[in-house]
């Protein structure tokens, strides 16, 4: 089982300047909770309990007010600093302390899962041994995200191409990828494309070329949002209010995730509600020990 996950929510955001200024965007609110919870909530469901945070330079101290040494997740957080967006692929080469001789899980910091079945979608992700594993889902602007054309009867990959011009495929490769140890060494040796940054794509090739390269498909059911614009955060909110307003459970809540996964007690959840203090979140909490 992949054990490590990384979560890079570095990037300047300009797309949301002013809002982001001053703040990360990976901390400004998804409805009720930061983004950061969701791409969190993710590897947390696939079961991954060791996690680096990649930040931008200067935005650190943001991040460790939100997660002091917090016992209470059951998870181990730890950070580092990007002091400039060098391309997903960047993340590895930053990580590789952190990686040490795991395989390894990344998310993309801006990307928000949800569905049915994804948490087993996500441990069966993260049994990956050898190769890398990509997550596609049906999307109708294709142009926007990484594509893969696919054989649909063998599900295999033909070709990933990152923003096509011409049409491919309406698969979108999402910011959530599953890679064996071997990504730092590919990583390392990836050049700047054009546009001066790595790119996840040359990277997750060098595992199509010799044949390591799988998919899974969130399917209909699902949803992969994207919060790479102020108009998408509106829209992603909107989606966690309808969601949670009407069923009454919340998405992405991480002490109820470590709950269920045995990793804290009630007195975890007593800890945490005193971290958040009188809040709608800190009450949710409170009904789950009561
Ligand atoms: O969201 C899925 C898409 O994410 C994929 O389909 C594409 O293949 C992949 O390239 C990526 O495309 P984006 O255009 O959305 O990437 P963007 O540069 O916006 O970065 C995504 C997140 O990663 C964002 O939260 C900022 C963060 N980031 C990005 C770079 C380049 C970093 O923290 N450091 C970086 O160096």
């Amino acid at each position: 089982m992949i054990k490590k996950g990384i979560i890079l929510a570095g990037g300047m955001g300009t797309r949301m300047s002013p809002l982001t200024k001053a703040v990360n965007k990976q901390l400004l609110p998804i409805y009720d909770k930061p983004l950061i919870y969701y791409p969190l909530s993710i590897l947390m469901l696939a079961k991954i309990r060791d996690i680096l945070i990649i930040v931008n330079k200067g935005q650190l101290d943001q991040y460790k007010k939100l997660f002091p040494e917090r016992k209470n997740l059951g998870i181990n957080v730890v950070f580092k600093e990007q002091d400039k967006p060098r391309g997903l692929p960047d993340a590895f080469i930053l990580g590789e302390k952190f990686i040490n001789n795991s395989n390894i899980a990344m998310i993309l910091g801006d990307n928000f899962f949800y569905g049915q079945n994804l948490s087993k979608l996500l441990t069966e992700c993260a049994r990956l041994k050898h190769g890398a594993k990509i997550v596609l889902h049906s999307v109708k602007k294709p142009h926007l995200f990484g594509v893969a054309k696919i054989n649909y009867k063998s599900k295999n990959i033909l070709k990933i191409i990152e923003k096509p011009k011409k049409f491919i495929s309406n698969y979108a490769i999402t910011g959530l990828y599953f890679f064996d140890n071997k990504v730092v060494n590919y990583a390392k040796k990836l050049k700047p494309s054009k546009r001066g940054e790595l790119e996840i794509i040359d990277l997750i090739n060098q595992y199509k070329k010799t044949k390591k390269l799988s998919a899974e498909f969130i399917g209909r059911g699902g949803a992969w949002l994207d919060t790479g614009s102020i108009s998408d955060y509106y829209k992603t909110s909107a989606f966690v209010q309808a969601v949670e307003n009407r069923q009454g459970f919340k998405i992405a809540c991480l002490e109820e995730i470590a709950l269920l996964n045995k990793w804290i007690n009630k007195k975890d959840i007593k800890d945490a509600i005193s971290f958040y203090g009188n809040c709608e979140y800190s009450s949710y909490l409170k009904k789950l020990i009561q």
